[in-house]
């Protein structure tokens, strides 16, 4: 497949399914229109997709993606449907994602997804005639994560090239980190860390594809490379992935960042995707290398810079 932001042509996009169908120009590209959203005023913002309407359909829970998305609509002027999570949606009653899909796009010029099978955003891609973004789809991808990922470093630190990142928890089963790593094997002179329990490590075939781009570390110590690091990506323990709950209860509580560990390294920000379980503790909350809240909030202008790119789209 062609990579968005590969030619030297304006990035188009068509839906937004995997990191992996971005170039590096892409990525930057969607970076530079989030810094434009986040300056604009809200009157012109309230024109971009009036008489727009965006559906959100999420077949797993969710807090800041399904309502930064969500936000994110209104603010350009979007109206907004969504299917609650389970109950009361056909989904419940055995209907396919194709089928769903195949509704939604009568009622909805852009539709977000999330669910919890693999691959799914695609199919929904595949079928919809009108732009599909991926809101995260089992532990496979959650591209726009990454967006917001990305965008945070980038203000936060002020660059994205050359840095150390550690990536801690579960690496196994969470979505976040494998979009992450990907979009950041992109990148110049880049250094990934794997800090987890050998069980939740991150998928050896995701290494491989990122390794002749980018200085891959495997550990299980937090403190082995914490002091050379610019980020710490925390991420929670992914308990509805697990096969066996006991395994759960074993690694729940492996590594939890308190004060006292981020004192070790004056310069590390910390981030994480929220929801946080145990993984950091709240004294961590007030430092000033917690970025967490502020990475949250980016999803907003960022989302907006997805929609708006994603309202012009042909398919
Ligand atoms: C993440 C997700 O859903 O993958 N959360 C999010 O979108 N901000 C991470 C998680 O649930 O742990």
């Amino acid at each position: 497949m062609k990579k968005a932001g590969t030619s030297s042509k304006k990035l188009s996009l068509i839906d937004i399914v995997s990191i992996s169908d971005f170039s590096r120009s892409g990525i930057e590209e969607v970076l530079k229109k989030a810094a434009l959203m986040e300056k604009m005023s809200p009157g012109k913002k309230r024109r971009l997709l009036a008489g727009k309407i965006v559906a959100t359909l999420f077949f797993e829970p969710s807090t800041r993606t399904r309502l930064s998305f969500e936000s994110a609509a209104q603010n350009l002027g979007a109206s907004v449907i969504s299917s609650p999570v389970d109950e009361a949606s056909s989904s419940k009653k055995g209907e396919s994602v194709s089928d769903t899909v195949r509704m939604v796009q009568n009622y909805a010029d852009i539709i977000v997804i999330r669910h919890y099978i693999e691959g799914a955003a695609r199919r929904a891609a595949e079928v919809s005639t009108k732009p599909v973004i991926n809101a995260g789809d089992g532990s496979n991808q959650h591209p726009t994560q990454t967006m917001l990922d990305l965008y945070t470093i980038k203000k936060e630190i002020g660059k994205i090239d050359g840095l150390k990142i550690g990536m801690m928890g579960d690496l196994k089963y969470g979505r976040t980190v494998h979009s992450l790593a990907k979009a950041l094997s992109l990148f110049e002179n880049v250094t990934i860390f794997c800090i987890a329990p050998e069980s939740l490590q991150m998928p050896q075939g995701l290494i491989e594809e990122i390794k002749p781009r980018v200085k891959v570390f495997q550990t299980s110590s937090i403190e082995e490379f914490l002091g050379q690091l610019d980020v710490l990506y925390v991420t929670r323990i992914q308990k509805e992935r697990f096969p066996d709950p006991l395994e759960y209860e074993r690694l729940k509580d492996v590594y939890i960042v308190s004060k006292k560990t981020i004192e070790k390294n004056k310069k590390v920000k910390i981030m994480h995707p929220l929801p946080r379980v145990n993984e950091i503790s709240t004294d961590v909350d007030d430092m000033t290398q917690a970025i967490y809240f502020k990475q949250a909030a980016n999803g907003v202008p960022v989302r907006e810079a997805i929609l708006e790119m994603l309202s012009k789209a042909r398919k």
